[in-house]
């Protein structure tokens, strides 16, 4: 018999925000596809079968055009209407811009910027073709409150949080009249092995006890995504507070504040 469950996709979604956006879009009764770059991302997928859905892993490298296409075909090949796709997938680069690695950032935006633009254009033209009667089309773009900061000692990462972020909202408006939503997802420092594997483990973002809780950012950012919002900030009270003050503080304030936090203690 043909699935009657509607299908998400979520890349990078074999742990971190990612993986809960994923549990989150299975509670809610979506059959869900996960990337991830190893091979836990099997492990995930029996997790997220464990909600009572149908899961379909594949482990493929996002920075590559290869990896985005794979993962695509993957999707594709299910031959089901897409009905929710969470690019997430993304990584740091943390330290001084003289002292950081140009591969690793050149890495960093492949993933970050080219991957999501990659993706994006399948998930859109697919969304498109499929039209309206095969239920929602929604899109989420995970970016960062470092969108709306600079960010020293991450100095290419927020830059290409900014890119999600702008990204998100200039084709939501190209496809208001479509019906497809899109909305962004600016999470505040949560919990997850981001920042190790960032290479931030010597700075304030080393600890993960004080930051948000992935599973209330990734709850946040399904509501805003079944809502139709075109962005929502992820995490406590003063997550949303320092967005609301980043759009006040000029940008030398702002870049000060958060080269103090992210700032290597060696
Ligand atoms: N954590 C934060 O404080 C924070 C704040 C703001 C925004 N964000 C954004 O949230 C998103 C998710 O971050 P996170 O905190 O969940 O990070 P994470 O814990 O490091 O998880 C990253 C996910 O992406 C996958 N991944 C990493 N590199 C990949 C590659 N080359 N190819 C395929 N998959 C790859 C990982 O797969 P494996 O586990 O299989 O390696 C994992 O599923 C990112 O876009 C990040 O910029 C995070």
């Amino acid at each position: 018999m043909a699935p009657t469950r509607p299908l998400a996709l979520v890349t990078g979604g074999s742990s971190g925000i990612g993986y809960e956006l994923a549990a989150e879009l299975a509670r809610r009764g979506h059959d869900v596809a996960v990337s991830g770059q190893s091979e836990r991302v099997h492990e995930a997928a029996s997790s997220l079968r464990e909600l009572g859905v149908d899961a379909f892993p594949l482990q493929a490298d996002a920075a590559t055009y290869e990896g985005v296409e794979a993962f695509w075909t993957f999707v594709a090949d299910l031959g089901r209407p897409l009905n929710v796709a969470c690019l997430n997938v993304g990584v740091g680069v943390g330290g001084a811009f003289a002292d950081t690695d140009l591969d690793d950032e050149l890495r960093m935006i492949a993933i970050n910027c080219a991957g999501t633009v990659h993706m994006a254009k399948r998930v859109v033209r697919a969304m498109l073709a499929q039209g309206p009667d095969q239920g929602d089309r929604r899109i989420l773009v995970v970016s960062s409150t470092s969108a709306t900061t600079p960010t020293p000692y991450e100095p290419v990462y927020g830059p290409t949080k900014a890119f999600g972020f702008s990204f998100a909202e200039s084709i939501r408006e190209e496809l208001r009249e479509e019906g497809i939503t899109v909305t962004a997802l600016l999470p505040g420092a949560t919990d997850s092995e981001f920042h190790h594997r960032a290479g931030m483990g010597d700075t304030r973002f080393g600890d993960n006890s004080w930051k948000n809780d992935r599973t209330q950012v990734a709850r946040q950012g399904i509501d805003a995504v079944m809502a139709g919002d075109d962005h929502v900030v992820g995490g406590d009270e003063a997550t949303q507070q320092r967005v609301v003050e980043n759009r006040r503080m000029s940008e030398p304030e702002k870049a000060a504040r958060q080269g103090a936090l992210a700032r290597p203690s060696r």
